[in-house]
């Protein structure tokens, strides 16, 4: 029998590979960097099944060149890289690992919220440059978090676990979301609208996919609302801050700090002007890199792809309109 052929854009984790390698002919990108867009065009247009990542520019040009594809699968819970709307007008589902990396991505929320707060990388450089030469009264104050409030921006699944994690440190927590969430209501965390949740908070968390309605949520005046002591810590998508005027925010004290786990663009270069501020922490899109959730999200997004392949519903599947078109 001829297997299925299948364009996957990196090497994924082995717990997510084996499981599609006696079933397809698999072709698996080398490179670290992410295949360039017409290579990955060629090479999709072979294919029946296409795993890619969040770095994969997959457009309409794209799903319309590819006819003989079935499924793709992507191996993230965020899909902004996807036309969804040209793969479901063209009944090709798409796959996203949800749920799995809830807690691992709260987890780093928290771990930049706390290291933000409490400077935690400026105080390693300094150690590391050799300027601990005695105990300072003034040396590296931050934020308090205990008793400070957190506004979850996108109440979703990632901002609830977040917000669970800021209870356990006695914060207080309110949320800015297009509905009301009872989970979040029976555990007594308000719903504010943005303008109000942005100047009440000490620490701002935000949580929201990217889309039209959210690119840039975080602008100048969004800013210029939150207090000068306001922690910002960023671990949805770069584009949902506009990094100009975060620049200028950070720059001139008009927050405290960010913590960002994303940015715009990504990667950052190296002389982007936010890396020259001691008061911006950023680490390179990791929030669900712990061994196990990336296991995890590559045997989810591999049996997305081979249930694809087989006809079958996708068990995580991003435009589940394509069932009922
Ligand atoms: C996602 O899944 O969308 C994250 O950004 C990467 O884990």
């Amino acid at each position: 029998m001829v297997k299925p052929k299948v364009f996957v854009t990196r090497a994924i984790p082995q717990a997510g590979l084996v499981r599609l390698q006696d079933v397809c002919e698999l072709t698996v990108w080398p490179d670290e960097l992410p295949p360039p867009y017409e290579t990955l065009r060629a090479q999709a247009a072979q294919a029946d099944g296409l795993l890619c990542l969040l770095t994969d520019r997959i457009d309409a040009a794209l799903i319309a060149d590819c006819t003989r594809l079935k499924v793709i699968s992507q191996m993230a819970v965020g899909y902004d890289n996807i036309d969804i709307a040209a793969a479901t007008a063209r009944g090709l589902p798409v796959g996203n690992t949800p749920g799995v990396l809830t807690e691992t991505t709260a987890d780093l929320a928290f771990t930049l919220l706390l290291a933000a707060a409490r400077r935690i990388s400026e105080g390693e450089r300094y150690v590391r440059a050799g300027k601990w030469q005695t105990w300072i009264p003034t040396l590296l104050m931050g934020q308090d978090i205990h008793g400070a409030t957190l506004a979850i921006i996108g109440m979703g699944r990632i901002g609830m676990a977040v917000a669970q994690r800021a209870s356990g440190f006695n914060m207080r927590v309110i949320y800015v979301n297009p509905r009301p969430v009872e989970a979040a209501a029976a555990r007594g965390w308000q719903r504010r609208t943005l303008e109000q949740a942005l100047a009440e908070a000490d620490f701002v968390s935000l949580h929201t996919p990217l889309n039209a309605a959210t690119r840039y949520l975080i602008n100048a005046a969004a800013l210029a609302r939150m207090k000068p002591t306001c922690v910002l810590v960023n671990t949805a998508r770069g584009a949902v801050v506009d990094p100009a005027a975060l620049y200028e925010a950070l720059k001139d004290g008009r927050i405290a700090a960010a913590a960002l786990d994303v940015t715009e663009p990504e990667p950052l270069p190296a002389a982007h002007p936010l890396l020259t501020l001691d008061n911006c922490l950023i680490v390179p899109h990791i929030a669900s890199s712990s061994v196990a959730t990336r296991n995890r999200m590559a045997t989810m997004a591999a049996d997305n792809l081979a249930a694809g392949l087989r006809g079958e519903r996708l068990p995580y599947c991003a435009n589940p309109a394509v069932y009922s078109a």
